[in-house]
C-alpha cells in the first residue's frame, strides 16, 4: 500500500486522479466496447504492445482499470485484476497455476462452487485436490505433494470460520517454491491483507464486502505483475470472465465506504455473538471473534477485528434450522454476505449443497448449522429478531423450560 497514505484515505483516493477527468469527482464510466485507432500504424502499435493504450473493453477498460489500481494499492499488492464474478477469479487463477495431474492444497473447507470447481478439475485433468486445517507446520509438510501446484485457501473458512494461520502457510510454502492463493472474500483488505503475511495471490468475490450494497456480482485478483499480466493475457482475455464497466464504478462507490461499513459490521456481529452465547436454543456460536475460539491467537495475529459473519448451530434438527429462517420478520433468507442487509441461510441446502454429505459433515457443516451475515441495522434488532425466532422453535421451548 502507499505507505505515505493511512487505508481509510487510500480507500477513497487510491487510483484515480480527477485532473485527467475533466475535474470529474466521481470516476467516468467508460461504456464502452472498444477504441478507435488514430491510424492502422497505431493499431499495429497497441497490437504488439508497442504503444500504451486501450484496444477493446475485455483487454481492459479505464473505469475497470481504476478500480483494479485501488484494490492491488489497498492490498499491497503489484496488480489487480477484476473478474464477472468471483468464480470466474476462482477458476482464471487455478486454470493458470495448475496442469493436468497436478495437486492442490486447500483448506478443510471452501466455499460451495469453489469445491465444484475442483471436483471438475479432478473429472476432466486428473487434477486432485486435499484438504486440511494445515494446524502445524509438520501436518502442511506432509501434505505437500511432489506435484503440488498451489496452496489453496479461505480464511475465515466459509462457514466454519476456522482460521488458517497466513504467516507460516506462506513461509513453508516458499521452501517448496509452492505459490499460496488466499481467498479474501470474508474479511477484506481492512481486516486482513495475506500479501503483507507472504502469500503470493489474493481473490475477492467482490459481490460481498467490497461492493458492499448487494447489487453487483464481480471478481477481483491482487498479485505479482508477472502471474497477473500472464493471466490478463491468457484465463481471462480467452476465456473471458471481464468485468463490466458499470459493475466497476458500483464496486468503486462501495469500497469508499468499506471501513466504516467493516467497523460497523463488526461491532454488530461482536454484540450479537455475546447474545447468542448466553441462549439456551444455541449449541455453538463460531465467530473468529470469540476470545475462546480454538483460532484466537491467529485472528489476534492476522485480523484487525473479527468480521460480520456468525455461523451458529441450534437445538434441533434440519426442518428446525430452516423453520428458523421461516420465522424471521426483517432478516433476509439469502445466499450471500457483507450487505447493509443481515441476510442468513443455511449451508447444508443452500451454499454447500454441492459438497457430498460425507465431505461436508468432515468441512463440519451439519444440518443444524446456520450462517448469519450481520448487517449494518441496529445490532439490538437484529438480536431480537433472531431471538423471537428462536423462541418458537419446538426443540428451544423444550430446552427452556427444562
Ligand atoms: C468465500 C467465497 N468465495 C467465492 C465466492 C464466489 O463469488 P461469486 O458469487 O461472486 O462468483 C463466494 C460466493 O459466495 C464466496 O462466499
Amino acid at each position: 500500500m502507499n505507505k505515505s497514505k493511512r487505508f481509510e484515505t487510500s480507500v477513497i483516493h487510491a487510483g484515480y486522479d480527477s485532473k485527467q477527468h475533466l475535474g470529474s469527482l466521481s470516476t467516468p464510466i467508460f461504456q464502452t466496447s472498444t477504441f478507435t485507432f488514430d491510424s492502422a500504424e497505431q493499431g499495429e502499435r497497441r497490437f504488439a504492445g508497442e504503444e500504451e493504450g486501450y484496444i477493446y473493453s475485455r483487454l481492459g477498460n479505464p473505469t475497470v482499470r481504476a478500480l483494479e489500481e485501488k484494490i492491488a494499492e489497498l492490498e499491497g499488492g503489484e496488480m489487480g485484476l477484476a473478474f464477472s464474478s468471483g468464480m470466474a477469479a476462482v477458476s482464471a487463477v487455478l486454470v493458470a497455476l495448475t496442469k493436468a495431474d497436478d495437486h492442490i492444497l486447500c483448506s478443510q473447507g471452501l466455499y460451495g462452487c469453489t469445491f465444484g470447481l475442483l471436483s471438475m478439475m479432478k473429472e476432466k485433468y486428473n487434477i486432485t485436490s486435499d484438504f486440511s486445517l494445515m494446524e502445524t507446520e509438520e501436518e502442511l509438510r506432509n501434505r505437500i505433494q511432489p506435484n503440488t501446484a498451489c496452496i489453496y485457501i479461505e480464511t475465515p473458512i466459509n462457514p466454519t470460520m476456522r482460521l488458517l494461520d497466513l504467516e507460516m502457510i506462506s513461509r513453508i510454502a516458499k521452501e517448496y517454491n509452492i505459490p499460496v492463493v488466499v481467498d479474501n472474500t470474508f474479511s477484506t483488505p481492512y481486516l486482513q491483507r495475506p500479501l503483507e503475511l507472504g502469500c503470493d495471490i489474493v481473490i475477492h468475490s467482490a459481490t460481498k464486502y467490497i461492493g458492499g450494497h448487494g447489487d453487483v456480482i464481480a471478481g477481483l485478483v491482487v498479485a505479482k505483475e508477472e502471474f497477473l499480466s500472464e493471466v490478463a493475457m491468457t484465463t481471462q482475455k480467452d476465456i473471458g470472465g471481464v468485468m463490466s464497466p458499470f459493475d466497476a464504478w458500483l464496486l468503486l462507490r462501495g469500497l469508499k465506504t468499506l471501513p466504516v461499513r467493516m467497523d460497523r459490521h463488526s461491532f454488530n456481529a461482536e454484540r450479537i455473538f455475546k447474545e447468542m452465547e448466553k441462549h439456551s436454543g444455541i449449541k455453538r456460536v463460531y465467530y473468529p471473534g470469540d476470545t475462546n475460539h480454538p483460532d484466537y491467537s491467529i485472528k489476534e495475529k492476522q485480523m484487525k477485528q473479527g468480521g460480520g459473519l456468525i455461523s451458529f448451530e441450534i437445538e434441533g434438527s434440519k426442518e428446525n434450522a430452516q423453520e428458523l429462517l421461516n420465522l424471521l420478520s426483517f432478516i433476509q433468507i439469502a445466499v450471500s454476505l457483507g450487505d447493509a442487509e443481515s441476510l442468513i441461510q443455511h449451508p447444508a441446502t443452500m451454499t454447500h449443497a454441492v459438497v457430498p454429505e460425507e465431505e461436508r459433515l468432515k468441512m463440519g457443516i451439519t444440518d443444524q448449522m446456520i450462517r448469519l451475515s450481520v448487517g449494518l441495522e441496529a445490532w439490538e434488532d437484529i438480536w431480537s429478531d433472531l431471538e423471537q425466532a428462536l423462541s418458537k422453535l419446538p426443540a428451544v421451548k423444550e430446552k427452556i423450560n427444562n
